[in-house]
């Protein structure tokens, strides 16, 4: 506190000793400009010394131009110090690594073009909020917390909230996948969950095998950690697995990992089917290159029935980590996904969960938990799977009818992939920008320099009467290009 190191002596007058001492204090800047000092009377009582002291001070450091008195507000300190007044300038740009840099570099929320209001967005393949069930969720909110709130406010387990755990290993079970040898490790969805297994199992030029395209945040996530992506092509037939043998017996001993999103893969909305999913496992195993699978939106399938997940093949073998996410099937923004792997891995990452984020938030997970464990999950699937394979339907069908296109993928989700004849889609979305009309061009998605005559339509959260406008305005614009 100011003052309580000033010990007056009886060998200088004491005025002498005050004025010392406030100057001291102000050329260390400990008293900033403007500050108001105690009035003579506190000062004195503080001090135990005479007001005329204080008084003395204070006429003193006001004739050196230290300080200045307002009538009737008291006296305040008046410093040039060149510590408070000087600003203070980091550039903070010397100090980035390669990781932030990279992550800057493909941010496509800052670099690429970005929605006007009024404007016809197919950029989006988030869930449309409209569909999302408030009462019900307003109810396990209320619930969870009426049971436990106590517990879901304080710290929780890094591995998760257990309720959950046992929830969702039940789910992966009734998907086909045994999960004896295996464990869950809760998440901040897909992206934190693929970030936590290239961070603490890869080393910077480490090669990754995956599909090309494939989702622009994956790339991301592997790029920023120095990753080489060897591309396996996607074609109007799925997984080109000439092209896959092609780079195994090329790369083979290099290859760490395959990364593959066989379920409404994005950016092109196809379905492996499964006698591939049977060969891909295979060649993995064959060649002992883990797999990383992806499953974000399984469970948005319209059209037939479910198909195992390619970690359901692994069984009693280890070989496959499955990245879960409710981000399409449910909220987004709750940020919650899991990651089912080896038993002793997920112990590990356990630890690295710990040191870095500690765990998803417990009373996240719990509304989830109480939420997915009554019915209204159930009904919320069939609803939205309802919702959206008619909103998946009906933009195929503007789609065939007013863009030629090469191809059109797609067998759910909430996007389409269109490949296009000489149309280069950057060239496109410009025109369509002034146009009112905005996609994502689907060179995003590329590894490599590809794509660059290929585009993805989200529809999720469009009305039909958009979906069409938008549509034709995208073909009519492609009509204008070709001619
Ligand atoms: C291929 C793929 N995986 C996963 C996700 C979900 O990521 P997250 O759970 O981090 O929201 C998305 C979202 O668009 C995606 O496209």
């Amino acid at each position: 506190m100011l003052f309580s190191d000033l010990t007056i002596n009886d060998k200088e007058p004491i005025y002498i000793q005050i004025k010392r001492y406030l100057e001291d204090m102000i050329s260390k800047g400990l008293l900033p400009h403007n500050s108001k000092l105690p009035s003579t009377r506190e000062l004195s009582l503080l001090l135990n010394v005479s007001r005329n002291s204080i008084l003395a001070a204070y006429e003193e450091l006001k004739l050196d131009g230290i300080v200045y008195s307002v009538s009737g507000k008291g006296t305040f300190v008046k410093c040039n110090n060149n510590i408070n007044n000087s600003n203070w300038k980091v550039n903070w740009r010397n100090f980035e690594n390669d990781y932030i840099k990279t992550t800057n570099e493909m941010d496509i929320i800052k670099n690429e073009i970005k929605w006007k209001s009024g404007q016809i967005s197919f950029k989006s393949i988030a869930p449309d909020g409209e569909l999302f069930d408030m009462e019900e969720l307003k109810k396990s909110f209320l619930n969870r917390f009426n049971l436990e709130g106590h517990k879901l406010l304080n710290y929780g387990y890094a591995q998760g909230y257990k309720p959950l755990i046992d929830y969702l290993h039940n789910y992966m079970n009734k998907k086909g996948v045994d999960t004896s040898n295996k464990d869950i490790l809760m998440v901040n969805g897909f992206t934190e969950g693929l970030n936590l297994i290239i961070s603490t199992l890869t080393t910077k030029g480490d090669y990754i095998l995956c599909e090309n395209p494939t989702h622009n945040t994956s790339i991301k996530v592997m790029k920023s950690h120095g990753l080489n992506l060897i591309p396996v092509s996607i074609n109007e037939n799925g997984l080109d697995f000439e092209d896959l043998s092609e780079k195994l017996e090329k790369y083979k001993d290099k290859i760490k990992f395959s990364y593959i999103t066989p379920s409404y893969h994005n950016p092109t909305g196809m379905v492996m089917s499964p006698e591939n999913r049977y060969k891909f496992y295979n060649l993995m195993k064959k060649y002992n290159i883990p797999i990383i699978e992806d499953g974000f939106n399984e469970e948005l399938l319209y059209s037939s029935s479910h198909i195992f997940p390619i970690c359901s093949l692994d069984n009693k073998s280890n070989g496959v980590i499955y990245i879960g996410s409710f981000s399409k099937i449910l909220f987004p923004g709750l940020r919650i996904g899991w990651l089912l792997a080896d038993k002793s891995l997920i112990n590990s990452l356990e630890s690295v969960k710990r040191a870095t984020t500690i765990h998803v938030s417990f009373l996240d997970q719990g509304i989830l938990y109480d939420y997915l464990q009554n019915s209204a999950f159930e009904k919320y699937i069939k609803k939205t799977r309802k919702y959206y394979g008619d909103k998946f339907n009906f933009a195929l069908k503007c789609v065939k009818k007013y863009i030629k296109a090469e191809h059109v993928l797609g067998d759910g989700g909430l996007h389409l992939f269109l490949i296009l004849k000489n149309i280069n889609s950057r060239k496109l979305l410009e025109e369509c920008y002034k146009k009112d009309v905005i996609f994502m061009p689907g060179d995003l998605f590329y590894v490599d320099d590809k794509g660059e005559n290929t585009l993805r339509l989200g529809f999720s959260r469009l009305s039909n009467e958009d979906i069409e406008k938008g549509i034709k305005i995208i073909g009519q614009t492609i009509d204008e290009l070709n001619s």
